[in-house]
Parts: structure tokens; C-alpha cells; sequence
């Protein structure tokens, strides 16, 4: 395992939809509807990081980490817009995510919005704790990224290609930008008491989000007569391996807790360097990059 550094570039990739089948992964409604809730929570959440960094730009007093900050903005900002491309086509089979989407915006524009406290110490205050809550989660998306990248079971059951793609490019650019969030938060401030209050914060609102939609997408889908979400069933995803595991998840609580915490501990940047060097659309982006050189 190596963990050398690498520039980061965004990759304009493009995912065309048309044969990707509702249940993307055959014959389980369940584990396709707990990864979709990603193409719903991460076109807000991955924005909303892109206007809290373009704020704190300014504070950056080391020249690296700036060109870093700046490399992730790209990539967040692509990946959002590739998970809302997935949306058109959910509607297309009669799975319209409005209503939970509309939710989840009001969250991250207004809730976590920068007028959230008045100007001042607060609004400082309030942005050093967004600056938090994003290493928070990007240790999440870390995660969920390795997870994604040695997920072979969803090969074995025949998940789609495409979708596959969308996955692990976004999951290996995630393991790719891992050291960003924290470096940049301990550089600006490094509270140990604001980063257990902001990962309590992360952790409680991602499980929240992401059970609402799952039982959003299962209540919802067409072609289920009465489908329902539950741990159980996340739990047993988890032990087959099409799901991030449980007893995975509670490990990674006390690693990020650790004071000696660093990125760098989880995942691999050279097999996310691998995955990018042969994704199908990693590889069409850069053969566009090339041909408009
Ligand atoms: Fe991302
Ligand atoms: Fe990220």
C-alpha cells in the first residue's frame, strides 16, 4: 500500500443512462435504493462543500494545501453534477426523487447556509465549524470510496456496468482527495472538541438522511407493492457484501476520534490511481482532454 501524493485533477467524465435497468443491481431493489440515496444527498452536499471552501480560500497560508483545496473543489463539483444526471433517468421509470431532494436542499442551502448566524465572531465561528463538518464527512466518503473499490460481490451479481463506473470513478477520486478536508481543517483550526462535535453532527445526519431515502426510494418505487427499508436488511447487504459492512462502520467511528487520526491510514491511493487509469469513463474524459489539446 502507498499513500505518495498526487495532483488532483477533475475528470470531465459523462455516463449515458439509457440501459441501465431500475434495479441496477438484479433482483435487489434494496442494495440499488440504499446506494441510490448518493445520487440524492451528494449533488447538495458536495455544492454546498464547494461554497464553503471558495470562503475559506482566502485563509490558506500554505501554497500546497491551496492547490489541493482548489483540485478537490473541481473534483466535488463534477461529482455532484454526475449524480444529478442519474435523476432524469429514475424519473424516466417513474421514480421521482423531488420531494426528497426538495428536503434535502432546504438542509444544506438553508440550514447549513452561511447567514445561518449573524456577522461577526459568530459567522467566523460558524464557518470554522462547516470547515469541521466537512473533514467529518469526508471521512465517510473516504470510506465508502474504498468500500466501493473492493466491492467484488457487486460484480459477481452482475451490477451494472455504467452505474459500476459512476461508483468507483467518484469512490477512487474520494480516496484520491482523502487527506484534503482534514489537512485543510487542521490547518485552520484543529479543535479536537470541534472535531468530535462535528463528526457526532456528520454521523448522526448522514444515517438519518440516508435511511429517509432508502425508505423514500423503496416506498416509492413502482415496481415494489410494499417496499420497505430496514436495518436488518442494510445489516445483511453488509454481511453479503454488497453494503459497507456494519461491524466496518463501527470500526472507522474510533479511528476518526483517534488523535493521531490522519486520512492517509484509510484506503489506497494506488488502487485508486489503478481504478481511474482503467474506468471506461475516466478514460473517455481524458481521450476528449487530449483531442481538444
Ligand atoms: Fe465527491
Ligand atoms: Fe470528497
Amino acid at each position: 500500500m502507498s499513500n505518495k501524493r498526487v495532483t488532483l485533477k477533475a475528470r470531465q467524465v459523462s455516463f449515458a443512462w439509457d440501459k441501465t435497468p431500475l434495479h441496477w443491481l438484479p433482483d435487489d431493489p434494496f442494495t440499488t435504493h440504499t446506494i441510490n440515496v448518493l445520487h440524492l444527498l451528494l449533488p447538495a452536499g458536495e455544492r454546498w462543500f464547494v461554497h464553503v471552501y471558495k470562503q475559506v480560500l482566502p485563509f490558506i497560508r500554505d501554497d500546497r494545501l491551496r492547490e489541493d483545496v482548489i483540485g478537490f473543489i473541481g473534483q466535488e463539483a463534477m461529482h455532484a453534477q454526475a449524480h444529478d444526471e442519474v435523476l432524469p433517468h429514475l424519473r424516466e421509470q417513474g421514480l421521482d426523487p423531488t420531494p426528497y431532494t426538495a428536503q434535502v436542499d432546504w438542509f444544506f442551502e438553508k440550514l447549513l447556509a452561511d447567514r445561518t448566524l449573524p456577522p461577526g465572531k459568530a459567522r467566523q465561528w460558524w464557518l470554522m465549524e462547516r470547515v469541521a463538518l466537512i473533514a467529518a464527512i469526508e471521512h465517510y466518503t473516504a470510506f465508502l470510496g474504498n468500500w466501493v473499490l473492493n466491492a467484488e460481490e457487486l460484480d459477481r451479481r452482475g451490477a451494472d456496468p455504467m452505474m459500476l463506473d459512476l461508483l468507483r470513478w467518484h469512490g477512487a477520486e474520494e480516496v484520491e482527495h482523502r487527506s484534503v478536508a482534514f489537512e485543510l481543517f487542521m490547518h485552520l483550526d484543529g479543535s479536537y472538541r470541534r472535531r468530535a462535535r462535528t463528526w457526532a453532527t456528520a454521523f448522526a445526519a448522514l444515517m438519518f438522511l440516508w435511511q429517509r431515502g432508502a425508505r423514500f426510494f423503496m416506498e416509492n418505487d413502482p415496481t415494489l407493492l410494499d417496499g420497505k427499508a430496514s436495518f436488518k436488511a442494510f445489516y445483511q447487504g453488509g454481511k453479503k457484501g454488497v453494503l459497507p459492512s456494519t461491524p466496518d462502520m463501527l470500526r472507522s467511528i474510533p479511528r476518526y476520534l483517534s488523535r493521531d487520526y490522519h486520512p492517509e491510514q484509510e484506503g489506497d491511493t494506488d488502487q485508486a490511481v489503478a481504478y481511474l487509469a482503467s474506468s471506461p469513463a475516466a478514460r473517455a474524459a481524458e481521450a476528449r482532454e487530449g483531442a481538444a489539446r
